[in-house]
């Protein structure tokens, strides 16, 4: 209420409306049709629609496209989403999503792009992002952790008092701890106790209905509950019975498949190899295709994918003339000592890939940028992977710009 007085223009009245209304949905979108806790200041009370209504009536002009797809977003995070049943009043960035953390900065590229595609945010140095849903993060390969924060400051007992002062319903909860950067000089049990008491609620630390993460920064304490972790299912295809040398690890192929899905559903490997990046798309429940032209890698990645009781969906085939269309292609082309008997193929490999699907991820042994340009790809990004011996692949993200 007090926003909406101050605010001196019509979008400063609308940014508090909107808001208000992000605060009730967030008060009440576990039980949609009980009358309203006091939201907003004891700003309305009423069921969902109504309010809602009544709070789209009171803005008087109709949203811009922004808020438009924010709201849309919302809604379908809500449908998509299991929610806790806490009442919780949300400050201004409500979603946060957590990366891991590698100590060497080989492949920092690849998750600031995996995490930015699942969750709309781009990790800080420390790894951690604002974002705008964490629904996508199960499936994640290098995001880890999706949360609503609950309360932030900048010290340690900033904070204790500030959960003194909580009003939300988070009773049964547990509280673990994270560090994320300069030394906080106290044991994560003593301060995760520390939290503990200073929450006005019951803690059930094994059988929690909130799990709660006390996270340390270098220049910010936060405490958030945890929505969403990443399931590893990409875990057990480390154990897939074919591979060759130049397989790609589990993990990377699944944040590969991650750049391009969603909104991908049908992806395409012309290149498969031993299927490694077929397997992950499987796991995902896309319908992923793959071809190789060896007939030995063809029937690998056939066998690995049955192993795993995936449809095995990979012929033998060229990629130079492959038929196969699908909304995105994932593939690891040919280089290195492969390159040199295929180094001409490239072009071609690249020409046919622009034919049949309109977005791609290419992993090559050196930046083909300019390759991928003449075979009509645009808004080209490029991802370095670093590997501790120093070998450096290049992660190409393309899209089809001419026809
Ligand atoms: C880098 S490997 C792919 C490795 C694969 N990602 C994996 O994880 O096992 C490249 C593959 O491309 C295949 N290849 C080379 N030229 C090809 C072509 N013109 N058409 C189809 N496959 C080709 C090779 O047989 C090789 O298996």
């Amino acid at each position: 209420m007090h926003d909406f007085d101050a605010a001196c223009t019509p979008q400063a009245k609308r940014l508090a409306i909107d808001r208000t209304t992000h605060a009730f949905h967030y008060s009440l979108y576990a039980q949609p049709d009980l009358p309203t806790r006091p939201a907003g200041v004891n700003l309305i009370e009423g069921k969902l629609t109504d309010v809602v209504q009544f709070l789209d009536e009171l803005s008087g002009i109709e949203n811009p496209p922004a808020i438009q797809q924010t709201d849309a977003e919302r809604r379908a995070h809500f449908t998509a989403f299991p929610h806790p049943a806490s009442c919780l009043l949300p400050p201004a960035f409500p979603l946060v999503a957590i990366c891991v953390r590698t100590r060497i900065n080989e492949i920092n590229d690849l998750i600031a792009a995996e995490c930015e595609q699942l969750t709309g945010g781009r990790p800080d140095a420390e790894g951690v992002a604002m974002c705008r849903t964490v629904e996508h993060i199960h499936r994640a390969a290098y995001v880890r952790t999706g949360l609503r924060r609950i309360a932030q400051a900048p010290t340690f007992a900033d904070l204790l008092d500030g959960l003194h002062q909580t009003a939300l319903d988070l009773d049964d909860f547990r509280v673990d701890t994270l560090y994320l950067s300069g030394r906080f000089p106290m044991a994560r049990q003593e301060a995760a106790v520390l939290v503990a008491d200073a929450l006005p609620y019951r803690a059930n630390v094994a059988a929690p209905r909130h799990r709660l993460l006390l996270v340390a920064q270098r220049r910010t304490f936060w405490l958030g509950e945890i929505l969403a972790e990443a399931s590893q299912s990409y875990a057990p295809h480390l154990g897939k019975p074919h591979h060759v040398s130049s397989s790609l690890e589990a993990r990377i192929a699944r944040a590969l498949v991650n750049l391009v899905a969603p909104p991908a559903r049908t992806l395409i490997d012309p290149c498969c190899g031993a299927g490694s990046i077929l397997l992950e798309a499987a796991a995902l429940g896309l319908t992923a295709y793959g071809a190789d032209r060896n007939p030995k890698m063809a029937h690998m990645a056939q066998r690995n994918l049955l192993y795993f009781a995936y449809p095995p969906r990979v012929v033998c085939a060229d990629a130079r003339v492959w038929a196969q269309t699908a909304d995105a292609l994932v593939t690891d082309v040919p280089y290195g000592r492969q390159l040199e008997s295929a180094e001409e193929d490239l072009p071609a490999i690249l020409a046919n890939g622009a034919r049949l699907a309109p977005l791609a991820v290419y992993v090559a042994g050196s930046d083909i940028t300019s390759q991928l340009a003449a075979a009509g790809y645009g808004d080209i990004e490029v991802l370095r992977l670093v590997k501790p011996n120093g070998f450096t692949r290049y992660v190409h993200r393309a899209r089809v710009t001419e026809t």
